[in-house]
């Protein structure tokens, strides 16, 4: 077993943190508060190659590992969770299908612009009545001629106010329930498609959720992803996927919280020493530091199985599970470590601490990732 990244996935986490720390944190805080998507950042980040690390260079991707895809997604989120998960959403649940599912035009089409970032792209899975019980959708696509005709809501689309197309999750046959369930490509200027209410979030305020309402919208057979009735194997395989990048974003907003308790451990003074003089914040931050390799380790476990070829889907819902409980813990302590300055928006500490919540809902919740994982132990 070897522990050490090679030179190439070293060299990406280097220019990760390079343009994080220069470009993406100092800005962060302004877009939490504006809740302005740094769109010109996210643009950077595809002429960077950040936005299809995982394509083939063939389709204007980086061509890199998941290893250091998540590397990369780390240090993003470190400096900008909301930044973090609009990439992450753009690499893992948009190009992600589309390489693997999509036909050779999809593919020409889609993936150069949502690689370079010319395109960003959302993922429309989730519905007022349907979260972690996927299958249920109510949303319907009926054939007509060369095309579905699309009605239905979907909502809590991250990505969703700016992105230029989404991959879709429809019914095409009700009686199937899983087996009737059909994935398509959705361009944001198909007649019948629209943008809906903006939601307000506790955290990655600088992200967009929106819903998107779908009124007889007339999508091309040619764009129907990983044939009919295949759409909830492309949901579930491409969440997988997902679930490794919110893990990485939630080390990242764990590491952040960390690094901030350590040096406001340094500086505040009481009962005439620093306060990481005292054992009650040492421990705190050992257990930090602890919680934050683990959950890396199970992170790059999980890339790694991924990058192996082999089946990720339980590693996945591991990483995702312990990291977004450690970025929990982390962002409790580091509020603690502050003090009453922890409380106040002047202290990124707070930032920190409602950006890690939603890690343990979306992409599938902690109960839903256990849920995963007990069914993967069962079925052994
Ligand atoms: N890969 C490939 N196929 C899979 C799969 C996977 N990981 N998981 C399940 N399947 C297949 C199964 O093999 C099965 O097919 P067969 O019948 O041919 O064997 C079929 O799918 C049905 O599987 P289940 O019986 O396990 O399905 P279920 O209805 O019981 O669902 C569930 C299980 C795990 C709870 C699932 O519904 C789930 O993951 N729910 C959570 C949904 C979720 O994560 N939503 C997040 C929304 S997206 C989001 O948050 C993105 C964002 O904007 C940031």
């Amino acid at each position: 077993m070897d522990f050490a990244l090679t030179e190439e996935q070293r060299m990406i986490q280097e220019a990760a943190r390079e343009f994080a720390e220069n470009e993406i944190a100092p800005v962060a805080a302004h877009h939490d508060e504006t809740r302005q998507p740094p769109l010109d950042l996210v643009r950077k980040l595809g002429e960077l190659g950040f936005l299809g690390m995982n394509v083939p260079d063939a389709y204007g991707g980086a061509g890199l590992d998941m290893v250091s895809y998540i590397l990369a997604v780390e240090e993003v989120s470190r400096a900008c969770a909301s930044t973090g998960i609009i990439m992450s959403v753009n690499n893992s649940l948009v190009c992600f299908p589309i390489e693997t599912y999509g036909s050779e035009d999809q593919k020409q089409r889609y993936l150069p612009k949502l690689t370079k970032g010319e395109w960003l792209g959302a993922y429309a899975l989730s519905e007022p009545g349907t979260g972690s019980d996927a299958a249920n959708q109510k949303t319907v696509a009926v054939r007509d001629g060369d095309a579905y005709v699309l009605n239905g809501t979907k909502n809590f689309i991250t990505n969703g106010g700016f992105a230029d197309i989404f991959v879709v999750f429809a019914m095409t046959d009700t009686a199937k329930r899983v087996k009737g369930i059909t994935a398509f490509i959705v361009e944001k200027t198909t007649p019948g498609f629209a943008v809906g209410k903006r939601e307000k979030t506790l955290g990655i305020r600088a992200s967009s959720t929106v819903e998107i309402v779908l009124t007889d919208c007339r999508v091309p057979v040619a764009n129907m992803l990983g044939g009919e009735g295949g759409g909830f194997r492309v949901a579930m395989s491409t969440l997988d996927g997902g679930r490794i990048g919110v893990a990485a974003q939630a080390i990242g907003i764990a590491r952040a919280a960390m690094e901030e308790s350590i040096r406001y451990a340094k500086e505040r003074q009481a009962f005439g020493q620093p306060i990481g003089q005292f054992q009650a914040i040492q421990w705190m931050l050992a257990n930090m530091a602890t919680e934050i390799d683990a959950a890396r380790l199970l992170t790059l476990r999980a890339a790694a199985t991924k990058d192996a070829g082999q089946r990720y889907t339980t590693e996945a819902a591991m990483a995702k599970l312990f990291a977004s409980e450690v970025a929990m813990r982390a962002v409790k302590d580091a509020v603690q470590v502050h003090g009453g300055y922890g409380y106040l928006a002047d202290f990124p500490a707070e930032r920190h601490y409602r950006d890690a919540k939603i890690t343990e809902i979306y992409e599938g919740t902690s109960e839903v990732q256990r849920l995963v994982i007990a069914q993967g132990l069962l079925k052994e």
